[in-house]
């Protein structure tokens, strides 16, 4: 009877009880945020994941320009028809470099989070330059022009090192050789460098056309989407615990 009396006073006194209710959300807000702040790292690490190289970052920033992810998200849900059709779930540590990220809210065409390897170089141009060739029914507009634009990796070295102020682990040795790895890996002279500052980097003319385009970028950065973990051996970190 006497905490019910105690309550009524309470509930009968508006100031008092939006003190007490401030008072309680607080608590319940810290305990649920402050260890975050305490973390290393909220996202797990997975074997594999490493930074954009710089022809990819180049691609990617051409992606984000060009709106392609008004239409395709780039999260496989845990749910059974996505994983049948698109793959592995995505996990947190595969866009743990993307500023910004590009899950999407918008599928009005498929998810393009595994899309790595699934097409040939070949097929992406003939896609970009004119969707409708190649998916008949495709209401994707047309990226001819990509071809045309040639580009230079003058910025490149500048986006790496802004990327490094939000926590991509770019080294100086990276960050140093942005330029020639932005070339190397889309005319594929041979030099290994980038293939071993970014483990599996696919080296090679993107396009088929002798100069460096935003279309070399733009396919170099679609066909490693997905491909880093390698999920034959991945296993999630709740299974090594003992629960
Ligand atoms: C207006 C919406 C729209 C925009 C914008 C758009 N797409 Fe698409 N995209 C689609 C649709 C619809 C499909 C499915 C039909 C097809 O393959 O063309 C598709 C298919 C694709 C596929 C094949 C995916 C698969 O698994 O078969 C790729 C790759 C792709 N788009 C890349 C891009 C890129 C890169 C951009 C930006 C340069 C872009 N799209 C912009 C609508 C769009």
């Amino acid at each position: 009877m006497a905490m019910l009396e105690g309550h009524k006073k309470i509930e009968t006194n508006a100031t008092l009880l939006l003190t007490l209710s401030f008072l309680v959300v607080t608590v319940g807000g810290i305990v649920e945020i402050a260890p975050l702040f305490y973390l290393e790292n909220t996202i797990e690490d997975v074997e594999g994941m490493r930074p954009y190289s710089p022809l990819e970052l180049a691609g990617r920033e051409i992606y984000v320009r060009e709106g392609c992810y008004v239409c395709h998200s780039q999260m496989i849900r845990p749910m059974r028809d996505e994983v049948e059709r698109y793959g592995h779930y995505s996990l947190a540590a595969e866009s743990q470099y993307d500023h910004p990220f590009q899950w999407g809210s918008k599928r009005t065409g498929p998810d393009l989070a595994r899309v790595g390897g699934r097409y040939s170089d070949a097929w992406h141009v003939d896609h970009l330059v004119s969707p409708q060739s190649v998916v008949p029914e495709s209401v994707m507009p047309p990226y001819a022009y990509l071809l045309d634009r040639e580009i230079a990796p003058t910025y490149i070295a500048d986006l790496m090192s802004t990327h490094r102020l939000v926590g991509v682990p770019y080294t100086d040795v990276m960050i140093e050789n942005a330029r020639l790895d932005f070339v190397e890996q889309a005319t594929d002279f041979g030099d290994p460098g980038v293939v071993e500052r970014y483990p599996g980097a696919q080296q090679r003319n993107f396009d088929g056309q002798e100069e460096v385009t935003e279309m070399d970028a733009l396919i170099a950065y679609l066909q490693m989407l997905g491909t880093l973990v390698d999920f034959s051996t991945f296993t999630p970190e709740e299974a090594h615990e003992s629960r």
